[in-house]
């Protein structure tokens, strides 16, 4: 055990200074190019180098050992690296991305995929995640939706608690890793969907909507907190005091580390609150943060700055105490590779638990949004099968943020159904192309032409849709696999069109014109706008980027082999210009179903209705529930408890599991309150036929709301609770806040 103030009274101005840089593995690679490169460009000497205390983004046992290695011999003191990572959901075995996982209801499945993801990834060396993002989103044009787990506060709550937990479980015996709870804050909310664009939240949705799942990260006792690149009040996060100082650390209590987004620092620039490079510093250090990532401006200029008056050695001193205490709870002083070997490494990553729970995650996430004339399930013994669609027989079902995925493991879904449907009984084409324009590549290098070199010719189309036409007619249900690129969602992937492209409607169209059944199996990062689709296919099943396991998922929900569960975080739009559209919007002055208003004058659009075309909550499984008798207890005193309950009917001949959710309105309050308001949520499993009273209970807690200086109120008077199987049908009762 170090005593780290003894090691902090050895150490060196530029030491210290370098346990708050961060920079990326090409700085340790011996070839000669990639040294001189980027350090040229970002201006920073090799003293840095040697000095430097984190490194980003390098994974694998051997690499990581030695760049450690190579470290330790350079450094005076020994201080180990700190190696941080983007393990966003998943290592080597990927589980669906969090969008997905927000529909499976289930913190103590998501946290069971941090557990595995921290171990796969420390078993390479990795140190800190980059994760859980607990950025609340609401619009769907914004890319990193798919990063989010939806736009909810409450369930975001609960399942960014259950990700740093799971993250952090086996951070003691050296398997598991410490989180990074990101992106602090505000992030979720760019101005039009665009982006790295202004964020203009009240104080009082910050309090309510956006940083409660921070909290509770901190509570959960996560070891850092990653700023955001957006502004709050005018302010960039990665140098507001206001949130890195007031709230962070004398607010909540938070004791660890915090680290600007890449290259956030020097952005303080192009914001337009820092004149150079020093003055960028000098406001991010003094405004709380502690690591600057992938810029020059802590390595060059903290020491002038600290020679200057400007910035306090005291703050330093404790800023890489923060550092040097993570290293040590990590182990690294004891053993700076934690145990890392190839071997160890081979042995954790793809372990078949971790692929088990990567196929019952995927079956738990995805969302069945429509399933007439008993389509699914079908039989795969006896169903004539046409798998058609650019997703057919596609690997790149992983999502942006895989970083460590490899595809080449990735079972499509062509092979998945080829191992349950018997031979002459599935034709598979990919019928059409996924885009025909890659220009959004372009900044890729060379990916946009490759992409466009894929695309069919105009003959290869004709002869494409032909066959596919062709399997169409003959088969008894066709399978069309459609949606996005996997880079048209994740960061800087921004949309204003969430429509499936004309080409893939048109052929899905044509497709369902001459098919006995469609069902529309959609890849995508976010909720799209499926309104000119929705009419032509018989079943809908969001599959999202389901992960390495996602194919074999799928095979088991269409086969009936398992029953979907997966419920929808966030609201699929009716058309584009809805955005942002989410359940739990304000009544308004004129709400456009309960108001003496003449119609035209109420809050509506003239063209699409309000309600989303999918509502958050929705998703339909194998069963059917139907649900009856809400009783609601009329009163509830300080101290006290309302109880709630509702019966639950599978009234089919499937065993099911349903999600019934509770949420709540304040009639009258000082603040005008949300129409409605998760509040609770259960699952239960319910036997074909079986009835079951299920019971919530509500106390004054779930009643108290954040006003705008971030203290909660909590008023008397009548609320109305509702008990449904999604936001946009509810049985409704309601009960009274009496002080006695
Ligand atoms: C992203 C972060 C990520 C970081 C490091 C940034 O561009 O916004 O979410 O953790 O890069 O890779």
């Amino acid at each position: 055990m170090t005593s780290l103030h003894a090691l902090l009274a050895q150490m060196t101005l530029d030491e210290k200074i370098g346990q708050l840089v961060q920079l990326s593995g090409e700085f340790f690679l011996d070839e000669p190019q990639l040294t001189v490169g980027p350090k040229a460009k970002l201006g920073i000497a090799q003293a840095v180098v040697d000095n430097v205390g984190s490194v980003l983004n390098v994974s694998g046992a051997v690499k990581t050992r030695e760049i450690q290695r190579k470290h330790l011999q350079n450094s005076r003191l020994k201080i180990p690296l700190l190696f941080m990572a983007d393990v966003i959901y998943g290592y080597r075995t990927i589980f669906p991305i969090p969008l997905a996982l927000g529909c499976s209801w289930s913190p103590a499945l998501i946290r069971q995929c941090c557990v595995v993801a921290a171990r796969e990834a420390a078993s390479a060396g990795s140190h800190v995640t980059f994760a859980p993002m607990a950025d609340l989103v609401r619009d769907a044009r914004w890319g990193r939706c798919m990063e989010s787990t939806g736009e909810d506060v409450f369930l975001n709550t609960q399942y960014v608690r259950a990700s740093v937990e799971g993250f952090q479980q086996d951070m003691p015996t050296q398997q598991g890793l410490a989180a990074c709870v990101k992106h602090f804050a505000g992030y979720g909310a760019p101005i039009g969907g665009r982006d790295y664009n202004t964020v203009e939240l009240s104080h009082q949705s910050l309090f309510e909507d956006y940083f409660p799942p921070f909290q509770a990260a901190i509570d959960a006792g996560c070891e850092m907190v990653m700023t955001s690149f957006n502004t709050v009040d005018g302010v960039p996060a990665t140098a507001n005091p206001w949130l890195l100082k007031t709230l962070l650390r004398e607010r909540w209590g938070f004791q660890g580390i915090t680290i600007a987004d890449y290259a956030a620092v020097k952005e303080l620039i192009a914001h337009g609150v820092a004149a150079d490079e020093q003055d960028a510093c000098a406001i991010a250090f003094n405004a709380g943060l502690d690591i600057d990532m992938k810029t020059a401006c802590y390595a060059n200029g903290l020491k002038p700055l600290l020679a200057a008056g400007k910035i306090s050695e005291r703050a330093l001193d404790d800023a890489v105490l923060r550092v040097l205490r993570l290293k040590q709870k990590l182990g690294l002083f004891d053993d700076p590779y934690r145990g890392v070997t190839p071997e160890g490494e081979q042995r954790c990553c793809y372990h078949p638990e971790h692929l088990r729970l990567a196929r019952e995650t995927a079956g738990k996430s995805l969302v069945v949004l429509k399933n007439d004339r008993q389509t699914l399930p079908f039989n795969p013994a006896t169903t004539r099968v046409a798998l058609i669609g650019p997703y057919a027989d596609n690997p790149d079902i992983f999502g942006l943020w895989a970083v460590y995925g490899e595809k080449s493991r990735c079972t499509t879904l062509k092979t998945a159904l080829q191992e349950a449907i018997p031979d002459g009984n599935l034709c598979v084409t990919p019928g059409c192309d996924l885009l025909l324009d890659y220009g959004f590549l372009g900044e890729f290098g060379a990916t946009h032409q490759v992409e466009q070199t894929r695309c069919l010719t105009d003959n290869e189309r004709a002869q494409e849709l032909e066959r596919a036409l062709d399997y169409a007619r003959q088969a008894d249900v066709v399978l069309l696999a459609m949606g996005e690129h996997m880079m048209q969602s994740g960061e800087a992937a921004s949309r204003t069109d969430l429509h499936l492209p004309r080409h893939q409607v048109e052929f899905i169209q044509q497709i369902a014109a001459v098919a006995k059944k469609t069902v529309l199996l959609l890849f995508n990062g976010r909720p799209l706008v499926l309104t000119d689709v929705v009419d032509h296919v018989d079943a809908i099943v969001e599959a999202w980027f389901p992960g390495i396991e996602g194919s074999h998922a799928l095979v088991d929900v269409l086969s009936g082999k398992r029953n979907p569960s997966g419920r929808l975080s966030m609201s699929f739009p009716y058309a584009n210009g809805q955005v942002p559209v989410y359940y739990n919007a304000l009544n308004t002055g004129r709400p456009a179903h309960q108001s003496d208003h003449s119609p035209r004058f109420l809050s509506k659009y003239l063209d699409c209705p309000n309600a989303p075309l999918f509502p958050f909550g929705f998703g339909l499984s194998w069963h059917e529930t139907r649900l009856s008798d809400l009783h609601v207890t009329p009163r509830l005193l300080p101290g006290g408890t309302v109880m709630v309950s509702v019966a639950a009917h599978n009234t089919s001949d499937v065993d099911g599991l349903e999600t019934l959710q509770l949420y709540l309105h304040d009639c009258v309050a000082s603040i005008a309150r949300p129409a409605l308001q998760l509040k609770g949520f259960t699952q239960v499993m319910l036997a074909a036929g079986e009835t079951q009273v299920v019971h919530f209970e509500i106390t004054p807690h779930d009643l108290g709301f954040y006003d705008a200086e971030g203290d909660v109120r909590l008023e008397y008077g009548r609320f109305r609770a509702f008990v449904g199987l999604n936001s946009a049908s509810l049985l409704e009762g309601e009960f009274y806040y009496a002080e006695s």
